[in-house]
């Protein structure tokens, strides 16, 4: 288990319950399963929420390479949640670079959490929560088009793994402390 789950109360729900019950809603299946799981949970949405998408589209969900990425119609797996998302959901893009096997570690994650959005209240309520987790530093991404970069980088850092046999992250330099803060 992770430094986090220490201090927080973990509960589990079916899908549905779990979707509308909350107010921040995270979507973490894999590819193959993005499309049709959104389109089940569309009727427990409500106005309001915030879908935060981790989704990378990875050729390995239809047999392919880990290493690399499905070309999706809309631009990215977090376009294609906003185009099945109901109105009034704010989509997130979030937590691309992040290894599950460092969130499941005690250590402190070495890695920068970039959130891209069209909603920008919405955006900045996520990157406060990326910073609860001990080492990340949330940055704005900008628009939810970018989430197309962020998550190909992803399956470079796959690739790296494998080559390197690591948990690679990605760190941001060169900017001033304030765009870690807001
Ligand atoms: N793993 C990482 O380090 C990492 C990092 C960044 C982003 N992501 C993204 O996060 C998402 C989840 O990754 P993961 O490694 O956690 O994947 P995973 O372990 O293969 O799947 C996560 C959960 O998705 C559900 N699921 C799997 N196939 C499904 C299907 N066909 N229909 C409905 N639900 C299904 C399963 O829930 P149940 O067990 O309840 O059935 C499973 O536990 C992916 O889109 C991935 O690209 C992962």
């Amino acid at each position: 288990m992770g430094a986090l789950a220490h201090a927080t109360e973990i509960s589990g729900a079916e899908n549905a319950d779990a979707c509308a019950s909350a107010d921040v809603v995270v979507l973490t299946v894999p590819f193959e399963a993005h499309a049709e799981t959104l389109k089940q949970l569309k009727p427990s949405f409500r106005p309001g929420q915030i879908l935060v998408d981790t989704t990378v589209p990875l050729a390995a969900s239809v047999g392919g390479r880990p290493t690399r990425v499905l070309g999706v119609w809309q631009g990215s797996a977090a376009q294609q949640a906003a185009e099945l998302a109901p109105e009034g959901v704010a989509v997130v893009a979030a937590f691309h670079n992040v290894s599950s096997e460092l969130l499941n570690g005690d250590s402190p994650i070495d890695c920068d959490v970039i959130v891209c959005s069209d909603d920008k209240e919405a955006a900045a309520k996520i990157r406060e929560l990326a910073r609860k987790i001990p080492g990340v530093r949330a940055l704005d991404g900008g628009k939810l088009e970018n989430a197309r970069i962020v998550e190909q980088i992803t399956a470079l850092l796959i690739g790296l793994n494998i080559r390197h046999k690591g948990h690679s992250g990605i760190r941001i330099t060169g900017l001033p402390a304030a765009a870690y803060e807001k």
